[in-house]
């Protein structure tokens, strides 16, 4: 069952039902952040978008210092300005919604077990091996390098445009990260088979209905995503979910209008040698309104072993390496290791 037909078929859901309770475990034992007395602790990091691919040089290169500050000391980052027609993001969110209010048995249709099944939906994380469930509804698709999207509704078909231009975000983004780190701009959209049009994209949405003990329950558990980067959206800006963790405490992201999140992945953290580390974060559910949220990650190709790149295996001095701190792994395999089990921050 789905927790959208579970709240539906209540009537009035007044208690959670005790499946749905969240064990917290010590590792996601802290505490949110008083923006009232951390006023500095709720900073996040805004790029300009438009600045990266058309501003003057001065203002390109003020850019990837503000990108290399945000990645160092957040792995997260507000995108402004980046030409992205909202109509694109309401048609995403519809086409999400009608998906969800399809039948069971419609639904059901893609609710296989092959975690690379290129159209899957479900509930939770990973119902089979999970103490509790969680407050959460998805719907994956892998919409590159092969665009693919249900029959039902037909408004998935309009999406592949702006699947193509999530991508293009992403690769500018990976541009300017690798010259934050010193590196030639194409470095990373080489090696991650990004020019040759190879890499691996994959689109979440998240459903997370209205939830009548939304402290009980957790909509998504603290993890870090296993791509390079994440380009995230969600349908009411007035309702805060998404949670990221820093400096040892949960920082609730509300976000500016027609803005993206951004944020770092696990193999950003590996191909980095642990300079840019994956952040972690998780999603809180509330009791007024349905969240929807829809994650673009972004990966190498499944069959691509990334480890840590050479060049950056230098003390900065230049003349003697340091020992990579990861061992190279196919991202199938990892990702494999991730969705099998269930989310726990940054057990991988
Ligand atoms: C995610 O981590 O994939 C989604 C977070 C959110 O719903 O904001
Ligand atoms: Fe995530």
């Amino acid at each position: 069952l789905f927790v959208k037909e579970l709240v539906e078929s209540a009537g009035r859901l007044t208690r959670v039902p005790s499946k749905y309770v969240f064990e917290t475990t010590k590792s996601d034992d802290y505490v949110v952040v008083d923006p009232v007395s951390e006023p500095e602790a709720i900073k996040i990091p805004i790029i300009d978008y438009s600045l990266l691919t058309s501003g003057n040089p001065d203002q390109r290169s003020q850019v990837i210092n503000e990108l290399r500050n945000a990645c160092l000391e957040w792995g997260f980052f507000m995108m402004i300005n980046h030409g992205v027609e909202e109509t694109l993001r309401d048609e995403m969110m519809r086409a999400t919604e009608s998906f969800f209010d399809l039948s069971m048995e419609e639904k059901l249709k893609y609710s296989g077990k092959d975690l690379f099944d290129p159209i899957r939906c479900g509930t939770s994380f990973n119902p089979n091996v999970e103490k509790s469930f969680l407050w959460r509804d998805y719907l994956k698709l892998l919409v590159h390098p092969h665009f693919n999207a249900p029959h039902k509704p037909s408004h998935f078909r309009f999406c592949k445009n702006t699947a193509k231009k999530t991508r293009e975000m992403a690769s500018e983004l990976l541009k300017g990260i690798s010259e934050s780190l010193g590196l030639d701009e194409n470095y990373i959209n080489e090696k991650m088979g990004v020019e040759s049009e190879k890499w691996n994209q994959v689109w979440v949405a998240n459903m997370y209905p209205p939830c009548p003990q939304p402290e009980l329950s957790m909509g998504l558990p603290p993890h870090s995503d296993h791509g390079l980067l994440t380009i995230l959206m969600q349908n009411d800006p007035s309702i805060v979910g998404l949670q990221i963790l820093h400096n040892a405490k949960w920082v609730p992201i509300h976000t500016l209008p027609n803005c993206f999140f951004v944020n770092t992945g696990d193999h950003l953290e590996i191909l980095t040698n642990g300079k840019y580390k994956s952040m972690v974060h998780r999603a809180v559910v509330n009791n007024k309104a349905t969240r929807i949220s829809i994650g673009s990650a972004h990966g190498p190709p499944l069959d691509t072993i990334v480890s840590p790149a050479p060049e950056l295996l230098t003390n900065g001095v230049g003349t003697q390496l340091s020992l990579p701190a990861y061992r190279g792994i196919k991202y199938r395999d990892f990702m494999e290791l991730q969705q099998s089990n269930s989310l726990n921050g940054k057990s991988c």
